[in-house]
C-alpha cells in the first residue's frame, strides 16, 4: 500500500465530472486501498477518486468517525437516493488545506453503489457522515465545498488558499 498525492482544487481533475466505473479490477482494489491509507494519513473522513487523480466514480468513507475504531468503506458508483433535513456546519476538504466554511448539507441520506466485489451496498447515515457523503459525491460531479458559498465568500476563501499555496512553496 502507499500514500498517493492529494490533487488540490487547482487541479482540473477536480473539475471534471467522473466516469461510471464498468468493471472493477486489481487495480481498483489497489487504488481503493491506497486511497484508504491515504484518507488516515491526512486524517480525513472521506476521499473522492478524483482527489487523488482518478477520475472515476469511488469513493472511500471512514464509517468509524466520531468512534474509536477505524471502519473504512469503498462505494463504487454511488448515488445519493434519499435526503432529509437540512444542517449547518463547519466542511474543510484535503484538496482545500486550511480552509473552512459553514456549508448548508441534508442531516441524513441514504446511499447506494457496489462494493469491490459488486455487490450492492446501501448506506443510511446520519450528521457528520452524512456531510461527508455529499461532500465526496460532489467531488465525482465535478464540485467543490465552496461552490455552496456566494461568489464573494467564495472569492475570499480562494484567495486565502492562493496566498497559503504561496507561503507552503515558499
Ligand atoms: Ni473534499
Amino acid at each position: 500500500m502507499s500514500i498517493l498525492t492529494i490533487r488540490n482544487c487547482l487541479d482540473p481533475v477536480l473539475r471534471r465530472k467522473c466516469g461510471v466505473i464498468q468493471n472493477i479490477d486489481e487495480r481498483l482494489v489497489t487504488l481503493s486501498a491506497d486511497m484508504i491509507e491515504t484518507m488516515y494519513e491526512c486524517v480525513g473522513v472521506g476521499l473522492a477518486a478524483n482527489q487523488v487523480g482518478e477520475s472515476s466514480q469511488l469513493i472511500v468513507v471512514d464509517m468509524g468517525f466520531g468512534t474509536d475504531k477505524h471502519d473504512p468503506v469503498v462505494i463504487v458508483n454511488p448515488v445519493i437516493t434519499a435526503s432529509e433535513d437540512e444542517e449547518i456546519d463547519q466542511e474543510g476538504c484535503l484538496s482545500i488545506p486550511d480552509i473552512f466554511a459553514d456549508i448548508s448539507r441534508f442531516k441524513r441520506v441514504e446511499a447506494k453503489g457496489v462494493d469491490l466485489n459488486g455487490k450492492d451496498v446501501r448506506y443510511e447515515v446520519a450528521d457528520y457522515l452524512a456531510r461527508a457523503f455529499q461532500h465526496e459525491l460532489d467531488h465525482l460531479n465535478g464540485k467543490l465545498f465552496w461552490d455552496m458559498l456566494s461568489k464573494v465568500k467564495r472569492d475570499i476563501l480562494k484567495r486565502k488558499f492562493k496566498k497559503k499555496i504561496k507561503e507552503m512553496k515558499a
